[in-house]
C-alpha cells in the first residue's frame, strides 16, 4: 500500500540482539535496502542491554543473522552492514542510559545529515514495553525535528484492562498517528488481497451476506509445537497468542463493510465496527484443547506438558475453536467459526465461505444424495490461492452432478511473495497506518475475549497430528455444520 518514497531517517531497534531482530527485522531491512527502497540515508541503530557491544559486534551479528535465514552475505551485503548499522547500549535502562541513547541519535543524525525522522521499534518482551515507552517519553525522544514513529510488537496487553492501560501510557507520550501496533498477519500479501478480492470484484460483494452465506470458517492451523517459547506461551495460550489478534484480523477483513475510501482511517473504522457488532461469545460456543503426544508426518512428538519449560499439569490451551455471530444487517444469524491450534495435522490458514444451497433440488449428485453448496476457499498460506467449488453435469445419459473446483494459485502467476515484515516496515517508513492495529481496535478485540479468559473453561486433550479435540467437531455438528478444509 506504500508509495515507496522513503525520507532519510534513523530506524532504532530496541531489543536489537533478540530473536525478532535476527529472524525478521534485519532480513526485511536488508531486502528493502537491496531493492533500492531504503537508500543510503536510512540508518539503523540497534539498542540493547549489552554494554560490551559496539558497532562492529552488531554488524557481525547482522551478517550471521542474514546468513542464518539463507541470504548470501556477499560484498554488497557486508557493505550495507558496515555502512548502515550502528549500536548503542542502553544498559539497565536508567535515565542516563536513555540520555546516552538520545545523544547517540543526535550524533548520528548530525554526522549523516539526517533531518530527525525516527522510528523506534520495540522488539522487546511485553514486560519491557511500559518502562521503555516511559523512558522514551521522559527523555523527550517522542518528538523530534522530523517525524517520530513508535512500533509495538504483539502481544498488546493480556486482557482488556492491561491493553487499556498500555494505550493510556502510549498516548501520554505519543499520538495515535505516531503509533504502529504490529500484527504480522496484516502484512501477509494474501491477507491484504482479501481487501482487493472483496472490494475489487463486484461478483462476490452481492453474495457476501446472510441471504447467500451459510457459514464462514477461519482456520489457522500450525504443525509446529510450542518449541522453545514455553516461558511466553505458558502465560499466553492460543486465545491470547492467535485468536485475539491474527484470527480476529482475518474475521474483521472478511466481515467488514465497504470502506468509504481506501485509506487507513476508513478501513480501520469499518473493522472496529465489526468487532463492536459481535455478540458476546457464549462459553458453550468455545472449545479449548491441549496437544497430547502423537505423530506428525510419521514422527512421534511429545505432548505440550512434556515440552521443556511447561508445567506437567499445565492448563494452557494450545487449541481454540469457537462460534460467534455478528449482529448487523449483513451477517445476523450466520455462524462464524474460528479455529486455531498447534501440532495440528498440517500447516494451513484458510477462510472457507460456504454459500447456501439452491432452495429446491432439481438434480441428484453422481456421488451421493443431496445438493452440495458452492464453497469458496481462500488459502492464505501455504500454497496461497483461491478455490471455488461448483457443480457440473457428469457426462452420460443421466442428469447427475459432480462438484469441481476453479483454482487460482499465486505462485503460478506471480512467483514467491514478499515477507510480511518487509511490507510492514516499508509502511512504517512511508507513514501508512492501514495495516496496523488502532488503539480502539485492540481494545474492542480484548473486550470480546476477556470474559472467556476470566472463566475456567475445560481444556480437552487431543493427540498431536490431528485436527484438535472431538468437542471442536461437536461444536459444528450441533448446528449441522462440519469443518471444511482443502
Ligand atoms: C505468532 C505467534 O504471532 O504467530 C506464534 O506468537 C505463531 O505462536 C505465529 O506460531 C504464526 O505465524 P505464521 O506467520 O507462521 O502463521
Amino acid at each position: 500500500m506504500s508509495e515507496t518514497r522513503i525520507e532519510p531517517c534513523l530506524f532504532i531497534i530496541l531489543g536489537a540482539t533478540g530473536d525478532l531482530t535476527r529472524r525478521k527485522l534485519l532480513p526485511a531491512l536488508y531486502h528493502l535496502a537491496a531493492q533500492g527502497l531504503l537508500g543510503r540515508n536510512c540508518r539503523i541503530l540497534g539498542a540493547a542491554r549489552r554494554a560490551e557491544w559496539d558497532d562492529e559486534a552488531f554488524r557481525a551479528m547482522a551478517r550471521e543473522a542474514l546468513a542464518a535465514v539463507g541470504l548470501t552475505v556477499d560484498d554488497r551485503c557486508t557493505h550495507w552492514c558496515d555502512e548502515c548499522l550502528h549500536y548503542q547500549s542502553i544498559g539497565r535502562g536508567q535515565p542516563e542510559d536513555y540520555r546516552a541513547l538520545a545523544a547517540r541519535i543526535e550524533e548520528l543524525e548530525r554526522t549523516h545529515h539526517l533531518p530527525g525522522n525516527r522510528v523506534f521499534y520495540l522488539a522487546l518482551p511485553p514486560v519491557a514495553f511500559p518502562g521503555t515507552i516511559t523512558a522514551l517519553g521522559q527523555t523527550g525522544l517522542n518528538r523530534s525535528a522530523g517525524w517520530t514513529r513508535l512500533v509495538i510488537e504483539k502481544p498488546f496487553g493480556r486482557d482488556l484492562a492491561s491493553a487499556e492501560e498500555l494505550n493510556r501510557l502510549v498516548h501520554q507520550y505519543f499520538d495515535e498517528s505516531q503509533t504502529y501496533r504490529i500484527d504480522h498477519y496484516l502484512g501477509k500479501e494474501t491477507v491484504q488481497n482479501l481487501l482487493a478480492f472483496r472490494f475489487g470484484n463486484a461478483l462476490f460483494e452481492s453474495l457476501w451476506n446472510r441471504d447467500r452465506v451459510e457459514n464462514v470458517q477461519i482456520t489457522v492451523a500450525e504443525q509446529l509445537g510450542v518449541g522453545s517459547r514455553a516461558g511466553y506461551y505458558e502465560q499466553a495460550g492460543a486465545l491470547r497468542d492467535m485468536v485475539q489478534n491474527h484470527l480476529t484480523q482475518l474475521l474483521t477483513l472478511t466481515a467488514m463493510e465497504v470502506p468509504g475510501a481506501f485509506e487507513a482511517d476508513a478501513i480501520r473504522y469499518e473493522k472496529i465496527k465489526v468487532l463492536r457488532s459481535v455478540e458476546p461469545i457464549r462459553p458453550e460456543d468455545v472449545v479449548l484443547g491441549q496437544y497430547a503426544p502423537g505423530r506428525i508426518n510419521g514422527r512421534a512428538v511429545p505432548g505440550y506438558r512434556q515440552e521443556p519449560g511447561v508445567a506437567p499439569d499445565s492448563r494452557t490451551e494450545t487449541f481454540v475453536a469457537m462460534r460467534l455471530e455478528i449482529a448487523n444487517w449483513r451477517w445476523q444469524g450466520v455462524p462464524f467459526y474460528l479455529r486455531t491450534g498447534k501440532r495440528l495435522s498440517r500447516r494451513v490458514t484458510q477462510i472457507v465461505v460456504t454459500f447456501r444451497c439452491p432452495p429446491v433440488s432439481l438434480f441428484r449428485s453422481s456421488d451421493g444424495p443431496g445438493i452440495r453448496p458452492n464453497i469458496l476457499v481462500i488459502t492464505l498460506q501455504p500454497d496461497e490461492g483461491f478455490d471455488l467449488s461448483f457443480e457440473v453435469k457428469a457426462p452420460g445419459q443421466t442428469m447427475a452432478l459432480q462438484a469441481h473446483r476453479m483454482r487460482f494459485r499465486y505462485d503460478e502467476v506471480f512467483g514467491p511473495l514478499p515477507d510480511a515484515y518487509e511490507t510492514l516496515l516499508l509502511d512504517v517508513l512511508t507513514g501508512d497506518q492501514t495495516l496496523f492495529v488502532h488503539a480502539d481496535e485492540v481494545e474492542a478485540s480484548w473486550r470480546l475475549y476477556t470474559p472467556l479468559l476470566q472463566r475456567r473453561l475445560p481444556v480437552h486433550p487431543y493427540p498431536a497430528g490431528t485436527w484438535g479435540p472431538r468437542e471442536a467437531d461437536h461444536l459444528l455438528s450441533r448446528m449441522k455444520d462440519a469443518w471444511t478444509i482443502l
